[in-house]
Parts: C-alpha cells; sequence; structure tokens
C-alpha cells in the first residue's frame, strides 16, 4: 500500500521542515545583508504572496491528484506529454541541491561540535576568519562533516514516510521554532541592537527598483520556500483525498517566511550589537557570528544553539531532497526503499565532493572566479528553480482547464480567480521578465 502522512499536522511539518533550512538562517540573512536589508524584504514578501502561496498549492495539487512521484504526477494528469519533463527538472534539480547542500550543512555540523566541545575558541592568531577558510580548504575534513549529514539524512528518509520523516520533524521543527524566537528575544535584548531591526525593516526606497535586488529576492524565496523541486509534489502525494490544500498551503509558506524574520531578528541586531558587518556574504554564520558569541554575555551556550539551529534545519530540508528522488525511484524503477536511499544519497555524496573542496584542492575549478558551491548555488536559486516554477505555472495555469486545476486545489470563488491569475499572468510574467534581464545583463 501506498504510504501516507499520519496527520495533517505531520504533513504540514514536514512541509515546513523542507522549507526551513540553511535558506531561511544562512542564506536569507546574507543575502538581505547584500541587498540592503529593508527594500529586500519588502520585495521578499511580495514574491512570497503573490507566488511563493500560489505555486505551493499548484504542486500539492499535483501531487495530491498523482499519488505519485514527481515526474508520475504530472504524467496522470497529462499523460503522453512532454509535460513531465518540470517533474524530471525537479528531481534532477532536488539531487543537485542536495549534493551540495548537504556540503554547507556539514559546516554547520562541525560548528555545532566544535561550539559544544569547546575547541571553537582556541581561536587561531587571524581569527574565525582564518579558522574558517583554513577548514573549508582542507582536502579531508569538510568531506567527513558533508558525509556525517548525508548519513543522518539517509536514516531517516529509510525510516519511510511517517515513522521516519513526519517523526523526525514532528520533534524537531517545534523545538527549532523555540530557539530561533529564544536567539532573537536575546539578541534583542543587547545593547545597540536597534541598528539591527531598522536595517532589516527600514526599507531603502530606491533598492525597491532594482532589478539585481529583485532577482535576489524572488531566487531567495524560491530557494526558501524550495519552490519546483517536486517536494511539494512528493509530499502532496502522501495525502489522503480528504485533506485540504489551500490553508496548509499557506501555514507552510506563513512558517518559512516568518521564521526567516525571526531568525533575521537574532543575527542583524547581534551583528549591529558589536559592530559587524552585515553585507559580509556567505560567510555571515560561520565567521562574523562566531566573533560576535565570543563577545557576548553567555554566548558559547548561545552558539550551541544557533548551529544545533542551523544543522538540524538543514537536516529536515536535507530529507525532503532525498526523498524527491528516492519516490521517483522507487515507484518508476520498483527500488525498495533501502536501495532507493542507498542509490540517492551514494550520488548525492559523490556530488557533493567538487564544492566541498572548491575551497581547498579543487579551488581551480570554476567558471566565473567565484568558487564553485558558490556558483552552483546561484544557478540553481537564480535559474533552475525560477525555471522549474516557469513550467509548473504554465502547466497549472494553461494546460490544465481552469475547472479542474481549480478542483484539484480545493479552491472556489474570488480566492480561486486571483490563484489562477496569480498563476496564469503574474507568475510567468515575473519570472520570465527577470530571467530576460539576467541575460541581458550577462
Ligand atoms: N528550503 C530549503 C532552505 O531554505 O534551506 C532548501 C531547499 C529545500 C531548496 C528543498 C529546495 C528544495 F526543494
Amino acid at each position: 500500500m501506498r504510504e501516507q502522512w499520519g496527520s495533517q499536522a505531520g504533513f504540514i511539518l514536514a512541509a515546513v521542515g523542507s522549507a526551513v533550512g540553511l535558506g531561511n538562517i544562512w542564506r536569507f540573512a546574507y543575502a538581505a545583508g547584500e541587498n540592503g536589508g529593508g527594500a529586500f524584504l519588502l520585495v521578499y514578501l511580495f514574491v512570497v504572496l503573490t507566488l511563493g502561496v500560489p505555486l505551493v498549492v499548484a504542486e500539492i495539487a499535483i501531487g495530491k491528484h498523482g499519488r505519485a512521484d514527481g515526474v508520475t504526477a504530472f504524467e496522470r494528469l497529462a499523460p503522453d506529454s512532454a509535460w513531465r519533463r518540470v517533474g524530471w527538472l525537479g528531481v534532477a534539480g532536488s539531487a543537485l541541491i542536495l549534493a551540495y547542500y548537504s556540503v554547507i550543512a556539514g559546516w554547520a555540523l562541525r560548528y555545532f561540535f566544535a561550539a559544544a566541545r569547546g575547541t571553537l575558541w582556541d581561536r587561531p592568531p587571524g581569527g574565525f576568519a582564518e579558522g574558517f577558510s583554513a577548514f573549508i580548504a582542507h582536502p579531508i575534513e569538510p568531506l567527513g562533516w558533508h558525509a556525517a549529514m548525508m548519513a543522518l539524512s539517509m536514516a531517516v528518509v529509510v525510516a519511510g514516510v511517517a515513522r521516519g520523516i513526519e517523526r523526525a520533524c514532528l520533534w524537531l521543527m517545534p523545538m527549532l521554532a523555540l530557539i530561533v524566537v529564544a536567539l532573537a528575544g536575546f539578541a534583542l535584548t543587547l545593547p545597540g541592537s536597534s541598528g539591527g531591526v531598522a536595517f532589516l525593516f527600514g526599507p531603502t526606497w530606491s533598492a525597491l527598483l532594482d532589478p539585481r535586488v529583485i532577482l535576489a529576492a524572488m531566487g531567495q524565496a524560491f530557494f526558501s520556500i524550495g519552490l519546483g523541486m517536486a517536494v511539494y509534489i512528493t509530499y502532496g502525494g502522501y495525502l489522503r483525498p480528504e485533506q485540504r490544500i489551500p490553508g496548509p498551503a499557506a501555514a507552510i509558506v506563513a512558517c518559512d517566511t516568518t521564521f526567516a524574520i525571526i531568525a533575521g531578528l537574532a543575527i542583524f541586531p547581534a551583528v549591529f550589537a558589536f559592530g559587524g558587518n552585515p553585507a559580509a556574504g556567505a560567510e555571515l554564520a560561520f565567521i562574523t557570528l562566531p566573533d560576535i558569541f565570543l563577545a557576548m554575555p553567555g554566548g558559547r551556550a548561545v552558539a550551541i544553539a544557533f548551529f544545533f539551529l542551523l544543522s538540524a534545519a538543514a537536516l529536515t530540508s536535507m530529507i525532503s531532497l532525498i526523498e524527491v528522488p528516492v519516490a521517483a525511484l522507487m515507484q518508476r524503477a520498483g527500488l525498495r526503499r533501502r536501495v532507493a536511499v542507498l542509490a540517492v544519497g551514494g550520488a548525492a555524496l559523490l556530488g557533493g565532493v567538487p564544492p566541498a573542496l572548491g575551497y581547498g584542492p579543487l579551488a581551480w575549478l570554476n567558471v566565473t572566479g567565484r568558487p564553485l558551491l558558490e556558483e552552483v548555488d546561484h544557478v540553481v536559486s537564480n535559474l533552475i528553480l525560477p525555471l522549474a516554477g516557469f513550467g509548473l505555472a504554465l502547466f497549472f495555469g494553461w494546460v490544465l482547464p481552469a475547472g479542474t486545476a481549480l478542483e484539484l486545489a480545493g479552491i472556489r470563488g474570488v480566492a480561486g480567480a486571483l490563484l489562477l491569475c496569480a498563476i496564469r499572468y503574474l507568475a510567468p510574467a515575473f519570472i520570465l521578465g527577470l530571467m530576460l534581464f539576467r541575460l541581458a545583463s550577462g
């Protein structure tokens, strides 16, 4: 019999577990930091509301109807058509993300252990910047942590949908919510923290019309929600017929966004209180924050909580990234869950080697001069995810008859009209416009 979620809450928390990850903490903080804080947040909220919620509804609806993996679900709605390729893009994309995502998750896990054991505080002469650079350039260490994260995630997915994925998220997600709220509460009491709040909520109006800011905000929204990678199709495939879609979809996106904002309220006030640079880039979490933890009262405990949060949030996202190709392999190649998990995890383990070593032995392996990992992350967020979202919008908005689409989504009346409008016109136009801008600006 096909696997199913144990409860509605279990489904929502599993989906929130997928959405909430490195994207909300590590990536959101640096993307907002680099793109002007408040302006970025405004565009981000716009994209999340107008594109995020409708596309999540569409994905879940496709999956729930198909009761199948990301590829088969498309086939069941449009047999013998090329639209299954949108599903394949999701399956291949999630495997690609899994490979490099696990490397960063491994960094977080290493920092968690180092913070817990106290070794994080043996600062090298050049400070945390030097410590971090030496660690990520090491020829073996990052691989070990990458493998550890992969093994942990595989262990959860092997246990199955309800007993593995759902159970892990039922435990971890409430815990992570408590930790991030506590961290934000603490950061906001630090003297000088208000600069961080102003940075995050005070829009710089000129940045609002900057296409680069808009592109970065869209990329961040797609990555953070995890759109287009067939996660919601796959997870929707384990729903029961009577379970509804619109409420959970809105709840999932709302949780993801709230989590990112609260994480921002944990990070920026601390950065401002201690005179750090909010636009430090990808290294904000691994260089700037440890310095701050060291300087703040009780900072060592805060560091343990923060890196636990980062590692566990990454774990629940990796679980979903594994489950997408696993479900496809189980259904389409008839593999047993255990074999499929081994195949996907093993492939991603190997795939993660080049990005993991791209700061050290394989530093020469890049196209634009940026480290391979950051290059792949850019292409994924600003190109692959939006393209997959574009395909999804065309399929749901134009290929399916309007009546069918709304029936699958379980939405009627004004809400239905708004949903169709967003998916038919707004999403494709918005994504296409930004892609063209990107091509034009090189
Ligand atoms: N949403 C996750 C995060 O914010 O870290 C990352 C992710 C998960 C991206 C699943 C894509 C995906 F399909």
